[in-house]
């Protein structure tokens, strides 16, 4: 069984082949990735309207080129997959519409995958795939959420931000310092040359008893601290960069632990763009070795959205029989849509 994914929820045109015919997981055949970071950045941010039009320019080259990298013929394909929600209305309209009409056009039928879930179940295209329960830690640039995870589709919300994201809190951070957009990678690489003991910035809800984030107040501390160095930001930039770095991550890491012990779980996964953060995975890898616990995350370029996890989630929701029979070509799409309305 092959199954095409197309992921177009925001600034990445994402496309792969994965094949689920054999015995164990679906394995990855072939994926291409065309992020607008370079058509953004003059503007700070994702502007929707030129993120769909680029969608519509990328994707049928990317289609041609997975097919080809992966020997494959269209009519090869039993499964289009897409990304339904959530994420940008006219963005994801691009990939469903598309992936639709592709599969309509083949005979085949068409899957509306979660973006979240697409990032949820991407570690297990990894050569160190977990095995379920686990809990896993979702950090992506709109969204922050612990989750038990007991299968596919088995999905139960332990906590979640209040405000921004990690990956905001990153990128408004970076631009507060001037790096460019996104501003995650770039703070992060800031941080390698600055000492995080500088500032006394705030670790939101770290003592709060529950596994809920609050990351809105770190970026207004942020703010503080460049209203405050005014001029002499300059050669401060690095120590603000590693001071910021470090509370998100101690939060992040704070939180994690707490889940762990609060289900009794011995299983983490860290998924989402922020999963590349190094700082993290080192924090996490060193609490997680001491205390017995196994941490696995997506490979490094797979923690950034991609087409692979898409195809990745619909096929092992096809193996877990979560699909319906029959799936029509009429599409609608879902920028808001919580994860728990995938479940089981
Ligand atoms: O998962 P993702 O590609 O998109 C969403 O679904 O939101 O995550 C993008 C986020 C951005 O906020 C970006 O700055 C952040 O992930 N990010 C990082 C790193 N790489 C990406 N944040 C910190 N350190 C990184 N190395
Ligand atoms: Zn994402």
């Amino acid at each position: 069984m092959v199954v095409l994914g197309i992921e177009s929820s925001c600034d990445e045109t994402g496309v792969a082949v994965v094949d689920a015919g054999g015995a164990g997981l679906p394995v990855l055949k072939a994926q291409a990735l065309h992020s607008q970071i370079d058509l953004h950045q003059a503007y700070g941010g994702v502007v929707p309207e030129l993120a769909s039009r680029d969608h519509i320019r990328r994707a049928l080259p990317l289609i041609e080129q997975v097919l080809e990298q992966s020997a494959l013929k269209l009519g090869q394909i039993d499964w289009v997959a897409y990304t339904r929600g959530p994420g940008l209305a006219g963005a994801l309209l691009v990939g469903a519409g598309l992936a639709c009409a592709l599969a309509a056009g083949l005979g085949k039928p068409a899957l509306g995958v979660h973006h979240l879930e697409g990032h949820l179940l991407s570690p297990f295209l990894s050569d160190d795939p977990p095995e379920f329960p686990f809990v896993a830690l979702l950090v992506s640039g709109g969204h922050t959420q612990l989750m038990r995870v007991d299968g596919v589709g088995r999905y139960a919300l332990l906590g979640e931000t209040l405000d921004d994201a990690a990956g905001e809190a990153f990128d408004k951070s970076a631009k507060l310092l001037g790096l460019p957009y996104p501003g995650g990678p770039h703070l992060s690489r800031l941080a390698q040359a600055g000492d995080a003991q500088a500032f006394k910035l705030p670790r939101p809800l770290l003592h709060s008893g529950d596994l809920d984030f609050s990351f809105a107040g770190l970026k207004t501390a942020v703010l503080t601290q460049v209203q405050r160095l005014g001029d002499g930001l300059g050669p401060r930039r690095a120590d603000l960069a590693a001071a910021t770095q470090a509370a998100i991550v101690d939060v992040l890491h704070a939180k994690c632990m707490a889940a762990l012990q609060a289900t009794g779980l011995r299983r983490l996964v860290v998924a989402g763009g922020v999963g590349a953060n190094l700082a993290l995975r080192q924090r996490l890898g060193a609490a997680c070795q001491r205390q017995g616990v196994r941490v696995h995350y997506p490979e490094l370029h797979l923690c950034t959205d991609n087409g692979a996890m898409i195809a990745m989630a619909a096929a092992m929701r096809l193996r877990a029989d979560l699909v319906p029979e029959q799936s029509a070509y009429a599409f609608d799409v879902k920028p808001r849509w919580p994860l728990q309305e995938v479940c089981a």
